[in-house]
């Protein structure tokens, strides 16, 4: 079953070796919109879950079904490659003390942990597949999730298998923070993680991910937990640098990581050592929202050539949203990135944090992962803030129409 989907006003298609770069304004400049290869007056084929032809509406082939947008603007779908959505609970109660001048140390985690010890799997999935939903609606179509609320062997295996086959790409954080049971022997626990625990989740998950900080793990532990994932066969990735400088930056590097996460506390180093290596440094500033904490510079991991990848973090403790918008708005007020630089690390970015070229990007063969705005141009996410722009979503090429009314300009 093929689908054209034409009257796209302007198209991003993250492809600009294909299709090289129009201004979205006429008068704007185009210099940091060069990465988007955008086309004016365009269609798509979608074809089952495959893009199968991209061009000018005009050159347009004849397809089983056509939805005409009517001048709409047309983007690649959000790869969200960071969030924790297996959880049981919520802490808004913490929120609240925040803005009241309460700290953020991570220590919320073990209160998440003892309620999604006792959900049921029905009860965790129902939560993943809720969140999922929102995030549909919001127009994310690739979902990296994590676990790491459990941090027990039996309840790490579950919230792997409850992702399995709900999310894209699933990551083992049994390294998230150490449980109360392990607390006066932290060593045993890492010892757990990177061998039962990590045995346990193997076949339900592609990376492992540890929280290397203050009141979580420290960098010889981490790195020991890393190199366990690598030798099993796993991708690797890790939070680091949210709430204090660190040491594991150059050596998780090193170690060939797919993605360092958070990045707020970067020494001019270890921009260097992620400039000048393929680690994303993705950057997740509903995090910096809710924790009060300072929001990462997005404009100097650029200025000094890394890839910058943005995600919700989505969880129930640092980041309790589902909405890469959110992010994107905060990107461009508070973190120095340019609209274009923003959509692109919010599509681009997130398939290269998780080494995949299939999603992302409009192109033939890539997965049929589309949203189209109520609006005329992307530049609408940014300056409308908050208003819900996504009309209509592409899921592997299954159509949401969310039947949001566009304004007549
Ligand atoms: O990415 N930083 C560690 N993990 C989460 C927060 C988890 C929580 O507080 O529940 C994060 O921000
Ligand atoms: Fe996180």
């Amino acid at each position: 079953m093929s689908t054209l989907v034409t009257g796209i006003g302007l198209l991003v298609t993250n492809d600009p070796d294909q299709w090289g770069h129009e201004s979205p304004l006429p008068d704007a400049d185009t210099r940091s919109a060069d990465r988007l290869g955008q086309i004016r007056d365009a269609a798509v084929v979608l074809d089952g879950d495959r893009i199968s032809w991209i061009g000018r509406a005009t050159a347009a082939p004849a397809a089983d079904d056509a939805v005409d947008l009517g001048g709409a603007a047309v983007i690649p779908g959000f790869v969200d490659s960071h969030t924790h959505p297996v959880f049981a609970g919520e802490r808004s109660d913490e929120f609240d003390a925040r803005l009241t001048g309460q700290r953020y140390d991570g220590g919320g985690i073990r209160r998440t942990m003892a309620a999604t010890r006792a959900g049921s799997d029905d009860h965790l999935g129902a939560m993943v597949d809720g969140l999922l939903a929102e995030m549909t609606r919001q127009g994310t179509t690739c979902v990296e999730g994590k676990t790491g609320y459990g941090l027990d062997l039996a309840t790490e295996t579950r919230s792997a298998r409850v992702l399995a086959g709900r999310v894209d790409e699933v990551t083992f954080l049994g390294a998230h923070v150490v449980p109360p049971e392990y607390a006066a022997r932290p060593d045993d626990y890492v010892d757990l993680v990177r061998g039962p625990m990590l045995e346990a989740v193997r076949e339900d998950v592609s990376w492992i991910d540890v929280f290397c900080e203050q009141g979580a793990f420290d960098t010889d532990q981490t790195l020991a937990i890393l190199a366990a994932g690598r030798d099993a066969g796993l991708g690797l990735r890790l939070h680091a640098a949210q709430l204090h400088p660190t040491s594991v930056i150059a050596p998780a590097v090193e170690m060939g990581v797919a993605a360092i996460d958070h990045c707020t506390f970067l020494s001019d180093a270890d921009v260097e050592a992620i400039a000048g290596s393929s680690t994303v440094a993705t950057l997740l500033p509903a995090a910096e929202f809710s924790t009060l904490q300072p929001y990462p510079d997005a404009s100097r991991l650029l200025a000094a050539g890394a890839t910058v990848a943005l995600a919700t973090d989505c969880n129930p403790g640092t980041a309790f949203t589902s909405s890469m918008p959110f992010c994107l708005a905060i990107a461009v007020r508070e973190m120095g990135m340019t609209p274009a630089q923003a959509l692109w690390s919010a599509t681009a970015g997130g398939a290269a944090a998780l080494r995949r070229d299939d999603v992302g990007v409009v192109r033939v063969g890539a997965r049929a992962d589309l949203l189209a705005l109520a609006a005329p141009s992307w530049l609408h996410l940014f300056y409308r803030p908050g208003v819900p722009l996504v009309s209509h979503v592409w899921h592997r090429g299954v159509h949401h129409d969310l039947s949001v009314p566009s304004l007549t300009f």
